[in-house]
């Protein structure tokens, strides 16, 4: 039986990790006026159950204004929190830990679901509070030529966002979650202010790099004043976004976040143009590694690496490396929600069904004493029960 990193506990703070697997925050477009449903349910609970030691709910949005399409969790209003309790309540039953990434989409909200194509939304008499969802932006500079022109936000509204991360993050504590990330990433409303391309404000939120920071700033205060102090915090960042703010940028944020109460920093990438490389399309295992390495080592704080990560010993190898801290498995985990137990399976940790819970985790148990699936392809070579 094999000793791993994968599977040995992680606290942060006063939450403990039953492992460094994560699920990342993964928008379900099936929510209902922004309330969860029992789709929610259904899928952070199959996570839970299937091993993972956090699961964090996807991008949920401080504020109207920032659902990015038809089906975004909202939790701008205390009505959201007796619903998202349920679901974090849930996702502890099931021995995982409770994470919910906060979000607002900026100037790419009101867009189509990506199956139906990337782009805005078309106006449609079903949705009645059109105007209401116009795109707001640091700046009135469209993300591309195919998107509208979002309002500039004025100096007040700003302040007032800012106030609005406060006040979710003051809901998802009272819901019951145990982790909160805030979207910094993917060229959404944050991004948009770190980054000189979307940001030519000439207040005190743009221009040097220190302004263009000052908005995630007030944000990790302002959450951080109504976040436990117990409670870990953690921030995904487009470490590289390929249009002006890479590493070193992203590094000299972290460390700066971290004298915020800011506890890990979920490395991506990409997203403040149309060619940055998220979302599969790059083909390269692991792509995002290198960056969560760089995070790690100089700004000297814990990070989460994410991105084309299948593979259980791949995971292994990325913390043996000490290239991050948590290991997030999006995708693969859609794939097979078992995930945690099929790599404890492969990496031959000890009592690999311990991880998932007895109605089902009891009988592959008593399967594999008898030889079965414990091993690929067992079938093929013939092996019969008690082999
Ligand atoms: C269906 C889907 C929804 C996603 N929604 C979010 C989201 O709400 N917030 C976010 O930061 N990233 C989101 N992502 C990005 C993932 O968290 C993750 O970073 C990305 O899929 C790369 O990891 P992977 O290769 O393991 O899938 C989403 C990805 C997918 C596939």
């Amino acid at each position: 039986m094999s000793e791993t990193l994968l599977f040995t506990p992680l606290t942060i703070r006063g939450v403990t990790l039953r492992n460094r697997i994560v699920v990342p925050p993964m928008h379900q477009y099936s929510a209902v006026k922004g309330f969860p449903t029992d789709w929610h349910l259904m899928n952070a609970g199959k996570f839970a159950a299937g091993g993972a030691g956090l699961v964090i709910v996807e991008s949920t949005k401080v504020e109207r204004r920032g659902c990015g399409t038809v089906g975004d969790l909202g939790i701008w209003h205390d009505d959201f929190v007796e619903p998202l309790k349920r679901l974090a309540k849930f996702i502890k039953q099931q021995n995982a830990v409770p994470g919910i990434q906060l979000g607002h989409s900026g100037r790419k909200a009101r867009a189509n679901r990506p199956w139906e194509g990337d782009g805005p939304l078309a106006r449609t008499p079903e949705i009645e509070d059109w105007d209401a969802w116009t795109p707001v932006a640091p700046s009135a500079i469209a993300h591309s030529e195919k998107w509208p022109v979002p309002r500039a936000l004025e100096r007040q509204e700003v302040k007032d966002l800012v106030q609005a991360w406060g006040h979710a993050a003051r809901r998802a504590r009272d819901a019951g979650f145990d982790v909160l990330e805030l979207h910094g990433a993917h060229g959404y409303l944050v991004h948009e202010f770190l980054s000189e391309r979307s940001n030519q404000r000439t207040d005190e939120y743009g221009g040097s790099e220190s302004n263009r920071t000052r908005f995630i700033m007030e944000i990790a205060e302002a959450v951080r004043a109504s976040w436990p102090d117990d409670k870990p915090l953690f921030v995904r960042l487009s470490v590289e976004d390929n249009a002006g703010f890479g590493p070193e940028q992203s590094v000299r944020l972290a460390k700066i976040l971290k004298t915020g109460g800011v506890d890990l920093i979920d490395c991506s990438s990409g997203g403040i143009t149309d060619v940055a490389p998220i979302l599969g399309k790059e083909i390269k295992y692991g792509y995002q590694v290198p960056l969560s390495e760089y995070v790690r080592r100089h700004a000297d704080i814990m990070t989460m690496a994410v991105g084309l990560i299948i593979h259980g010993d791949q995971a292994e190898q990325i913390l043996k490396d000490r290239h991050a801290d948590l290991i997030a498995i999006g995708r693969e985990i859609l794939n097979n929600p078992n995930w945690p137990m099929d790599a404890a399976l492969k990496l031959g940790v000890e009592g690999p069904f311990r991880h998932v819970p007895p109605q089902f985790g009891y009988w592959l148990g008593t399967r594999a004493k008898r030889g079965f699936g414990t091993r690929p392809s067992t079938w093929q070579a013939g092996l019969q029960a008690g082999s």
